[in-house]
């Protein structure tokens, strides 16, 4: 589409952009704390903030300094928070039981917060690499990662976050047919209003490896997550995740990684309108940070910057570590 154009000298396009209340008026997007979701590691003891040395200036909080964690998040205006358990050795079986114990790590994290600051939406995470022996997101027999089985597996771990009293389930195991169970297992439980906000389209991705060592899932991880991760060369295949994933009756979707994943967002904001969310994942962050931490960028303004390029692309929200950051950078 070609915009009818005066010719120059008529056609300035600098004066749009020659002060700062000038630019303010023909600002196209924004970004406030009300488009952010901040993933938070959980671990287990009391008054414990331990770094997570991949992610400087990210931490693994025992449950008490999650509800902290919460209650400013609340303070800053940031309208959910995502929780992922670090998990040990102890608590990885084949099994995968961990998973829908109602006392595990995420359930009693959801409902401290629940008590302490109703007001603030909790997110959790639907699959089984927090829990399993192999690091993978689904059981494994004979060296594949069997689809079926896993998702009756699923369905227990998203009913027992609904029961904790999640607000947002986030399914990210991409496993075939696991939203639609899920969904008609919720109606069955009477958690009718619990949402889903489906990982529909999840790439096979390098920008992984700080969240796996984060959660404990790197040294246990056998092989990789390309038979059911996506393949990054794909575009047409996102579309029809995500498809797929509201005909299922997720209520939101997401595109994982964020920032190589530009055109994917734009193209499923517009294909479908739906709630759009990108994930501006732990190796982004990283990157962002350790190249701050040089001195090769400014830090804070190429945080603005990358965040500002989701809002461009049609997201509705990011989940990114710099939630609070730029909560506070927004709130001035
Ligand atoms: C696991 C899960 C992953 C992330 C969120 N949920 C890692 C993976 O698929 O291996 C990654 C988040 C990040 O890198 O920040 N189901």
């Amino acid at each position: 589409m070609t915009m009818p154009q005066a010719p120059f000298p008529a056609a300035r396009l600098r004066r749009t952009r020659r002060s700062p209340a000038i630019r303010a008026m023909v600002a196209e997007n924004t970004l406030s704390p009300g488009d952010l979701i901040w993933p938070v590691f959980v671990r287990d003891g009391e008054g414990v903030e331990e770094p997570v040395p991949s992610m400087p200036g990210v931490v693994r909080r025992s449950v008490d300094k999650v509800v902290e964690a919460a209650k400013e998040a609340h303070a800053l205006g940031i309208p959910a928070i995502c929780l992922f358990p670090y998990t040990g050795n102890e608590n990885r079986t084949a099994d995968c039981a961990e998973a829908w114990n109602p006392e595990n790590l995420s359930n009693r994290a959801t409902r401290a917060i629940k008590s302490a600051v109703p007001d603030i939406a909790i997110m959790t995470d639907v699959a089984l690499d927090p829990y399993s022996d192999t690091g993978h997101d689904g059981f494994v027999v004979d060296g594949e990662i069997i689809n079926d089985e896993t998702v009756e597996a699923l369905v227990k771990q998203a009913l027992s976050q609904a029961e904790a009293g999640v607000d947002i389930i986030g399914p990210s195991d991409m496993m075939d047919g696991r939203i639609g169970a899920i969904r008609s297992a919720l109606e069955g439980a009477g958690h009718r209003d619990v949402l889903l906000l489906s990982y529909a389209a999840k790439y096979a991705s390098a920008f992984y490896g700080p969240f796996r060592d984060a959660v404990g899932a790197s040294g246990a991880l056998k092989g990789d997550k390309k038979t059911y991760q996506m393949d990054p060369a794909n575009t047409d295949e996102a579309l029809r995740c995500v498809a797929r994933d509201l005909s299922e009756g997720a209520d939101m979707v997401m595109v994982k990684p964020g920032m190589p994943y530009l055109d994917i967002c734009q193209r499923v904001k517009q294909e479908f309108a739906a709630p759009t969310f990108a994930y501006q994942v732990s190796g982004e962050y990283a990157m962002i940070m350790a190249a701050a931490q040089n001195g090769w960028i400014d830090g804070d303004r190429a945080m603005m910057e990358s965040l500002m390029g989701f809002k461009r692309a049609g997201c509705d929200g990011v989940l990114t570590y710099f939630a609070p950051q730029v909560a506070r950078a927004l709130n001035g």
